[in-house]
């Protein structure tokens, strides 16, 4: 054998990884250093970017801007908030200029202080685009939106979880940036740092304390995973001391992918804290009984900067098949009432969400079915405006709620 093809190929390997490693440590120093928030109620305009996206996005991001818009009116018109169309985060745009996010359109979203975003198409091999990074995991790196938070609620059935999934490292951190050593041995990176943890570990258990939810869940895989979980599990167990009024537990991603279908057990959890990748495979599943991620929105939440998403993708088929128009927007719009809330509008927020669960989980007049045989996106705009907008909207939220407790 010849070996000096792979030593040179391990030192390649090795001055790549040498890289990645002063780039992670810089970044830790970023996250110790940290950022100034805004202060919203003193800020004007909040300057809301608006992103269409790829696919449905345009779709559903519209129906959340036009619902939003009506919410805010009063603001808009008092120069407030201010919503600005950022233009250019499109696959084609991406492709062409052969970056995640293309400089021109990241200097714009920077100019904004949160921002709402449709889906957007992930390139991944075989397709047409080049296989560039997706734009969700850029954004989120660039702007250090660390905490994807994601509420899922079935009143029905007794579930209310809110899911804090760390959201700029794991092994999305170097997703893109893995070694081919050779062309037998592949490697990536998994990476969790402390500083990085106890920030998303903090707001969990800050999240429970503020709601008084006695019950807070780390989930990872640290019985074989056992540095960077481990790191992150011990992280938690050290902040705990500080909330005693949280009771915690940790369990495994594999058994907690299994107790969220036990639904004996599974009302007990409230909040979840946990890595990147577990966060995202768990909170598709939760989504699921909630009725489909088309249902589920995200706040991806960092010190100066938040962006508001729904957490499924652009469901190209749909346009592919001319049915578009049918998507359904209450995953934007629920992002949107995430926003509301953020910054400093909970009082509309509340009323859209009554709103989102009187429309689609108690009247249900308009029935979304992805095509033809339900109602179009605009339509349902439509109604959760009407909604919005209607001096009953309490009263049917009230009979909604004595429905839920007589079962
Ligand atoms: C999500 C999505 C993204 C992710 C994809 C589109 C890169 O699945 O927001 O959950 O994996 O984070
Ligand atoms: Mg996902």
């Amino acid at each position: 054998m010849n070996r000096a093809m792979p030593n040179s190929a391990i030192d390649r390997a090795k001055e790549h990884f040498g890289r990645l490693l002063e780039e992670q440590l810089a970044r830790v120093d970023e996250i110790k250093k940290g950022e100034p928030a805004p202060d919203f109620a003193s800020l004007k305009p909040i300057i809301v970017g608006v992103c269409g996206g790829d696919g449905i996005g345009p779709f559903i991001s519209a129906e959340a801007e036009r619902v939003l818009r009506q919410l805010l009116a009063d603001e808009v018109k008092s120069d407030k908030v201010e919503f600005r169309t950022i233009e250019g985060l499109t696959i084609e745009n991406r492709a062409a200029k052969n970056k995640a996010i293309p400089d021109d359109v990241l200097a714009e979203l920077r100019k904004c202080h949160v921002i709402l975003k449709g889906p957007t198409t992930t390139p991944r091999k075989g397709d047409p685009w080049p296989n560039i990074e997706s734009a969700n995991v850029a954004m989120r790196k660039e702007l250090d939106l660390f905490a994807n938070v994601r509420p899922v609620r079935v009143p029905e059935q007794g579930i209310d979880w809110t899911f804090f999934r760390e959201n700029t490292e794991d092994l999305y951190a170097l997703g893109s940036d893995g070694i081919l050593v050779t062309d037998d041995l592949a490697i990536d990176f998994k990476l969790i740092t402390g500083p990085g943890s106890e920030r998303i570990i903090r707001m969990a258990f800050e999240f429970a304390a503020k709601n008084n939810i006695n019950r807070l869940t780390v989930v990872t895989k640290a019985n074989v995973v056992k540095t960077t979980d481990g790191l992150f599990l011990e992280t938690a167990r050290a902040m705990s001391a500080e909330y005693p009024a949280v009771k915690w537990d940790d369990w495994y991603i594999d058994i907690m992918t299994a107790k969220l279908v036990d639904t004996k057990r599974r009302t007990e959890f409230r909040v979840f804290v946990l890595p990147n990748l577990y966060g995202d495979i768990l909170t598709d599943e939760a989504a699921e009984f909630q009725g489909g991620v088309g249902t589920a929105g995200s706040a991806n939440i960092g010190t100066r900067y938040s962006m508001f998403e729904a957490i499924h993708g652009s469901a190209p088929r749909m346009v592919d098949e001319g049915r578009a128009q049918y998507a359904d927007p209450s995953s934007m719009v629920r992002a949107g009432a995430m926003m509301l809330r953020h910054i400093g509008f909970g009082d509309r927020a509340e009323k859209l969400e009554q709103a989102l669960d009187i429309a689609g989980r108690f009247e249900k007049k308009l029935v979304m079915t992805g095509r033809d045989t339900g109602a179009t996106s605009e339509q349902f705009g439509n109604y959760i405006l009407d909604l919005v907008n209607d001096p009953t909207l309490s009263k049917r939220w009230d009979e909604y709620q004595t429905q839920l407790t007589r079962g």
